[in-house]
């Protein structure tokens, strides 16, 4: 922006200072989920951190509930600079970086803080150097949760209520591999789409978070929720070189505090949903089966396992399993 001589000092006279022309850049922030769930939590304490640590030249307009597409679409389209950042699951990812498909096994994590500690600890922080080379620069883990299977056929206690079931999965392998050994009919499809094939019964089941469960309504077009816990599913922040390579040091600092307070309200939420949800759901009609034969899971998981072994390295699986 320049300004003639006669201008500036037109508008120094007014009393303004350099500051208050600081171009703001507005960025687009895109999720799959409501702006009232986990994802919309975390992005909007991201998002105002950014916009206070830049003393407002940077700011966040958000997009919800896939406004800007399916999680495969927005990671593309940051690739390629067309959208700012993307707050989403794993579940396309290792497509882009295959280094962080080894996240996805199911029952890798045993719970919330062996999850959280590993995606916070050497390993999870390492495997965020892989982005840049992929044309992706992820800036913080954030969370999706723990994911727990609906159906509107039956309750599901072990892998023999789940055989048979066309449960749509999210296009990730390292699942659909896991989730055959269960018998279950993987049928991988864009989140999208999701609620309306329910409706439709083109697919008998799903299986996401509770605070995906709850913020997308699927009590409304599922009878049955079984506490599976079978795969932990992570999340990220991920931002377009395009615009990371522009910032200066300071306002680098300013995003990776701020993504870290981002996904420290993600996980608030999702233990606060956790907490609470299940029995909204019920409420809302779901019928919950608490007891799960995880034992039965594990078992039938075995076959999958050699797989895993052999693409990620059994002793890199190990490793993430004895964190403690
Ligand atoms: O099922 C999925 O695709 C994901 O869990 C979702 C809902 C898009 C959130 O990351």
């Amino acid at each position: 922006m320049t300004f003639s001589r006669t201008a500036l000092s037109v508008l120094l006279a007014a009393g303004l200072s350099g500051a208050a022309f600081a171009q703001t850049t507005t960025l687009k922030i895109g999720y799959a989920t409501t702006k009232e769930s986990h994802y919309g939590v975390g992005s909007t304490a991201f998002c105002d951190e950014v916009e206070k640590g830049t003393q407002g030249r940077y700011k966040c307009q958000q997009f919800p509930s896939s406004a800007l597409g399916g999680e495969r679409e927005m990671i593309e389209a940051v690739q390629l600079g067309t959208q700012d950042l993307v707050n989403t699951s794993t579940g396309p990812v290792g497509n882009f970086v295959p280094e962080v498909k080894i996240v996805d096994i199911p029952f890798l994590f045993r719970d919330y803080d062996h999850a959280r500690k590993v995606m916070d600890g050497p390993i999870g922080q390492d495997l965020l150097t892989k982005f840049p080379a992929k044309g992706l620069v992820a800036l913080a883990w954030t969370e999706n949760g723990f994911r727990h299977m609906t159906n509107n056929k039956r309750d599901i206690v072990k892998p023999a209520d789940a055989a048979g079931l066309k449960m749509r999965t999210m296009e990730n392998k390292v699942h659909m591999d896991g989730y055959k050994t269960f018998g279950i009919l993987p049928t991988p499809m864009a989140f999208p789409e999701l609620f309306g094939a329910l409706q439709q019964g083109t697919v008998d089941g799903q299986e996401n978070p509770i605070p995906v469960i709850l913020s997308s309504k699927f009590s409304q077009v599922q009878k049955h929720l079984s506490l599976t816990g079978h795969v932990y599913s992570p999340a990220l922040l991920i931002i377009s070189p395009r615009i990371w390579n522009k910032l200066n040091d300071a306002d680098k600092k300013v995003f990776l505090e701020a993504a870290k307070k981002g996904s420290a309200a993600q996980r608030k939420k999702v233990n606060e949903d956790e907490n609470n949800g299940i029995a909204q759901l019920e409420k809302d009609g779901m019928t919950v089966t608490r007891k799960v034969d995880s034992n039965a899971f594990r078992e039938a998981l075995k076959p999958a396992y050699v797989g895993y072994a052999k693409e990620f390295g059994a002793d890199n699986i190990k490793k993430i399993q004895d964190i403690r």
